[in-house]
């Protein structure tokens, strides 16, 4: 009797634990699923994506923001606050009104967690870790194996279980639509979505700042472009160079190179140098204007239009013989072409990435070079928001530099370039009234205005909107000639917080570092700009979304000797983030150069001869 109810209790258990048992290698393969797909194929892939939680996100060629797979995967790591809705319209310091301004200094702010002072807590950051190191191989998140309706199943399963898990699965539901790119509706930045789409969800899964650094230094030591169809010597010699920048000579004291400010001083003056002796870089001639061959050179999406201008005036990195080119860039403005192209209201992406399409194949066919490496040492830089979603098919293998630089938006680490955006305000004299108060003339503690794009703003503005005289929080501030209001305040605050909008980057950041105030970085899985070389978390603080509500104190928890040093490294590092109109060595235009050369040097494959 005793025996046998034993072992029926012996049965019970044991199929117990073996129903948790499968349910534990779901969730695993699950998460595991998602990871591996890299390279090569992600591109193709890519549209699959795999609708969880809700029906709304199931965008045919949209990158839509998470993947949601991901995210659920993190919500069991981490439950996490999920965030409200809100948006409305607020003002960036300047401009009178959105549909004044095509260029609008408002895009979204930007970036990043960070473990120096934002709180991450130990299981965050494990699981944030254990997850990422299976990416190590840069892939897009997004990615969702051929084997997705496996996936799904498991997804649906894993569904069943946060549900009964994570009370919070439910406001993700509801937030987890997000407008379809805020449909373009000016070529700018993006508009404002209608009216409770802007939210979405503050996704839980984070990918901190350390996390990218490791990131980037295991892509680089292990991506590699697939290798080319046929030799050629340009392959070779950059081999022999990125040997001789991983056995870069020590740099003691560089009066240009702070030390402090960089991942690795050293290695970065000899890529820079190689880079001056070595690259060659040709750019097709093809296309028209406006979309082709046509800078923009001021509002916010101008670095792209920057680049194009002094790129195609450079003298001595440009060749005209593509043999003997180690890039080939594709001079495209992302911006042109969503003015060009983007029907008004549509939601749809499928104009510029028919376009881009065409462009392609026209490059294709007509030079044999693309087909060489399949497009992997070829460059674009891109600035406008949905650059990442409409280069993600045909220019999947190239190195995009991009200012929506988004760890969730397919962004691949050791390929892809984090673009700054930047702000111009003068075109003739783009580095007219560069600098700040002194230290200790900066009277306020953190400023930030700004319109309500996207859903960490709202957040921003609950908590300080007009509750601290110390915290200058604004949504809107009184329109002044030359944004002089918002000037006067970079000028004259310690901190400056870069909470995104729609998306990651904000010009803010650029703005903070040209008037020497601390950028306060409040935007997750945001790369920040030539992540390859600087170390952001010398000059910058960054902050985890979900830490807004403590904003003030982790400020003040800042001792005064730090915040001097972090002032010193913003004006060390601020000659890396400034435009001119003759170029000179280490400026923003040879960084973002340098970011490309860097990140192709270490993904160089080769044949013999
Ligand atoms: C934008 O500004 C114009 C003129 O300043 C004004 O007429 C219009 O109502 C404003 N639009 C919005 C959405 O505020
Ligand atoms: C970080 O979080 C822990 C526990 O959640 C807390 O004890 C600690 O005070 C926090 N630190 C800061 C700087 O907020
Ligand atoms: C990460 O995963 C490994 C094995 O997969 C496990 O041993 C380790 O405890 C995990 N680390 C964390 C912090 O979860
Ligand atoms: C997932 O669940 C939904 C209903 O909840 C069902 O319609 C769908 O077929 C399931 N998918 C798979 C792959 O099992
Ligand atoms: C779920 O939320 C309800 C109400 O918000 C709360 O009473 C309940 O304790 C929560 N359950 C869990 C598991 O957090
Ligand atoms: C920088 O890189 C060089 C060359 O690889 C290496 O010798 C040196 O130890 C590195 N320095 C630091 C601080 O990591
Ligand atoms: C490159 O390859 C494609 C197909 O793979 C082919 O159609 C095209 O003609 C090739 N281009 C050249 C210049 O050979």
């Amino acid at each position: 009797m005793g025996q046998k109810h034993w072992s029926s209790f012996h049965l019970q258990t044991k199929s117990l634990l073996w129903i948790i048992g499968i349910t534990c290698a779901l969730i695993l393969a699950c998460r595991y699923l998602e990871l591996p797909y890299s390279n090569g194929i992600f591109s193709l892939l890519s549209t699959w994506k795999v609708p969880t939680l809700g029906s709304s996100t199931f965008h045919a060629i949209g990158p839509s923001p998470d993947d949601e797979n991901v995210n659920k995967v993190k919500i069991l790591n981490q439950p996490n606050s999920p965030v409200e809705h809100a948006l409305e319209e607020l003002r960036n310091p300047s401009e009178p009104n959105e549909s004044l301004r095509f260029y609008d200094c408002d895009k979204s702010s930007v970036t990043e967690s960070d473990k120096e002072l934002g709180n991450v807590s130990a299981t965050q950051q494990a699981g944030a870790e254990n997850f990422t190191s299976r990416r190590e191989d840069g892939s897009g998140r997004k990615i969702v194996s051929p084997l997705s309706s496996i996936t799904k199943a498991i997804s649906n399963i894993t569904n069943a279980v946060l549900s009964h898990q994570d009370n919070k699965t439910n406001s993700v539901k509801e937030d987890s639509f997000r407008p379809p790119h805020n449909d373009g509706r000016t070529l700018h930045r993006n508009s404002k979505p209608k009216t409770n789409e802007a939210s979405h969800i503050l996704v839980p899964g984070v990918t901190t700042i350390s996390e990218m650094n490791k990131l980037l230094l295991q892509s680089h030591a292990s991506y590699r472009s697939e290798r080319p169809r046929w030799f050629s010597a340009v392959d070779q010699e950059l081999l022999q160079v990125r040997l001789e920048i991983q056995n870069a000579p020590i740099v003691k004291n560089d009066p240009n190179l702070y030390s402090p400010i960089y991942q690795n001083v050293s290695m970065f003056k000899r890529s820079y140098e190689l880079m001056e002796e070595t690259l060659k870089v040709y750019i097709y001639k093809e296309g028209d204007k406006p979309i082709l061959h046509s800078p923009f050179l001021t509002g916010i999406y101008a670095s792209e239009g920057w680049f194009m201008k002094l790129m195609e005036a450079n003298k001595r990195f440009v060749t005209h013989d593509p043999n003997k080119a180690n890039l080939f860039y594709l001079p495209f403005s992302s911006s042109s072409l969503v003015q060009a192209l983007y029907v008004e209201g549509s939601h749809s992406h499928q104009n510029m990435i028919q376009f881009l399409h065409d462009y392609v194949k026209m490059i294709v066919a007509k030079h044999p070079f693309w087909n060489r490496t399949g497009g992997a040492d070829h460059f674009l830089v891109a600035c406008h928001d949905w650059a990442p979603e409409e280069t993600k098919l045909n220019m999947a293998k190239c190195i995009r530099a991009l200012c929506n630089a988004d760890v969730k938006d397919g962004f691949v680490f050791g390929k892809d370039v984090s673009l700054p955006e930047t702000h111009v305000r003068n075109e003739l004299n783009p580095t007219r009234g560069l600098g700040g108060s002194l230290a200790s003339q900066r009277k306020y503690l953190a400023f930030f205005a700004g319109r309500m794009h996207g859903y960490v703003r709202p957040i921003l503005l609950q908590h300080w909107e007009n509750k601290d005289s110390d915290m200058k929080i604004f949504a809107e501030l009184p329109k002044s000639k030359g944004d002089m209001n918002y000037i006067h305040y970079m000028k004259n605050s310690k901190y400056c917080i870069c909470a995104k909008g729609y998306e990651v980057n904000s010009p803010r950041v650029v703005d903070a570092i040209f008037h020497e105030c601390v950028p306060v970085i409040i935007s997750d899985n945001f790369v920040p700009p030539f992540l390859e070389v600087l170390n952001w978390e010398s000059f910058t603080v960054i902050i985890l979304e979900k830490d807004i509500p403590n904003l003030k104190s982790i400020l003040l928890s800042i001792p005064k000797r730090r915040y001097l040093h972090l002032l010193m490294r913003v004006k060390k590092v601020q000659h890396h983030f400034l435009w001119h109109n003759k170029p000179i060595r280490y400026d923003l235009f040879h960084m973002i150069l340098h970011s490309v050369w860097y990140n192709r040097v270490f993904s160089a494959t080769y044949i013999d001869s």
